[in-house]
């Protein structure tokens, strides 16, 4: 049989670990070996309440299997306790996986500012609390591993989500950065935009669908990524479910140059407005445009054509 990929002596922070992914999440490492700080407030999937039973269950689960775990029932909105938990219990902190999430869907026009606040905080600052008290300890020892979550409403948009949307795309722009400050200390990072059956999907899913989309089928990825061989695959976004994942990347269009002068018009724009969304020659970026040598190639450029061209509508386009 092939050798396991193990993660012996590592300690490693699973958060929301009292259910769901991150259950699961947490089991798997300990039963390779790793030491688990299962983090759970042990709330409504709403983000209402709190309690202890969620997180030690798992911890019961792992001790009984013969695992090393330790109970935190911190919010994530705390997250320097839960890194704290850690350094108290096993004296490091190895991998963090940010997975803690409530739901407050409701259409945008009837959202409330609580509902809006509670899924930044939960989310966002969330994140930012855990990963930024973890972060000392691995640019310490030059060894660290993040998973943050988003979700395909955050990165396609879901309708009564735009909360939960905003926060979860979120989670792809500190990933990539996290993953560029984090690169020379062996930091490495990804996001990962899951699918399975839990008590935020059930409601919304029927069970033939749910039977397949078992938690444990996100694992093996995360386990990859997270692993000390992987030295190279950072600032990603994997989607990730039912036996099935991929990467994402940005893709731009060849797009549009035009001479930065007077000429340079809404008109100027319209006229030539299939080149702006032409992806026939992508590109795949990995940061931004040079705007100083699209800048010295626009001055090299004639007058722009104005005008005369139908705008979306169908109607002449002024000036
Ligand atoms: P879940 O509701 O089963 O698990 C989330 C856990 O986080 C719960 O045990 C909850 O008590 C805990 N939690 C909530 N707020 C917390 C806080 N402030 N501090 C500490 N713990 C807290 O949900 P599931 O499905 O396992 O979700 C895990 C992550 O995956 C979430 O971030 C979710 O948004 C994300 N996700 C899940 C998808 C799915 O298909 N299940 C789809 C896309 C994203």
């Amino acid at each position: 049989m092939a050798e396991q990929l193990r993660f012996d002596g590592q300690v490693v922070v699973v958060t929301g670990a009292g259910g769901g992914l991150g259950k699961v999440y947490a089991l798997f490492f300990a039963s390779r070996g790793a030491s688990v700080v299962v983090n759970d407030l042990g709330g409504s999937f709403k983000g209402e309440g709190n309690d202890t039973k969620a997180a030690d269950v798992v911890v019961n689960e792992i001790k009984k299997a013969g695992g090393k775990a330790v109970a935190n029932y911190d919010s994530v909105e705390n997250g320097e306790r839960i890194i704290e938990t850690a350094i108290k219990a096993f004296g490091r902190i190895d991998i963090l996986l940010n997975n803690a999430g409530i739901l407050r869907d409701v259409s945008f026009k009837n959202m409330t500012d609580q509902d809006w606040d509670l899924i930044n905080k939960v989310h966002i600052k969330g994140a930012y609390k855990c990963a930024h008290a973890a972060w000392p300890h691995f640019r310490k020892q030059k060894f660290g591993r993040v998973i943050n979550t988003a979700s395909a409403a955050g990165l396609f948009g879901n309708f009564g989500q735009t909360n939960y949307s905003a926060a979860k795309l979120a989670m792809v722009g500190f990933t990539e950065t996290l993953a560029k400050e984090g690169a020379k200390y062996n930091i490495i990072c990804n996001v990962i935009a899951p699918i399975a059956a839990s008590r935020m999907t059930e409601t919304v899913m029927p069970p033939d669908v749910l039977e397949n989309l078992r938690p444990d089928w996100v694992v093996p990825l995360v386990a990859v990524l997270v692993h000390k061989s992987n030295t190279s695959e950072t600032g990603g976004i994997f989607e990730v479910g039912a036996g099935a994942m991929a990467k994402l990347r940005w893709e731009r269009s060849s797009g549009l140059l035009l001479k930065a002068d007077d000429s340079y018009t809404p008109g100027a724009v319209l006229k030539k407005w299939d080149k702006v969304v032409d992806f026939s020659n992508p590109q795949y970026p990995t940061g931004p445009n040079d705007f100083m040598t699209l800048l010295e190639e626009s001055m090299k450029m004639g007058p722009n054509e104005q005008g005369e061209k139908l705008d979306f509508s169908g109607k002449v386009a002024l000036i």
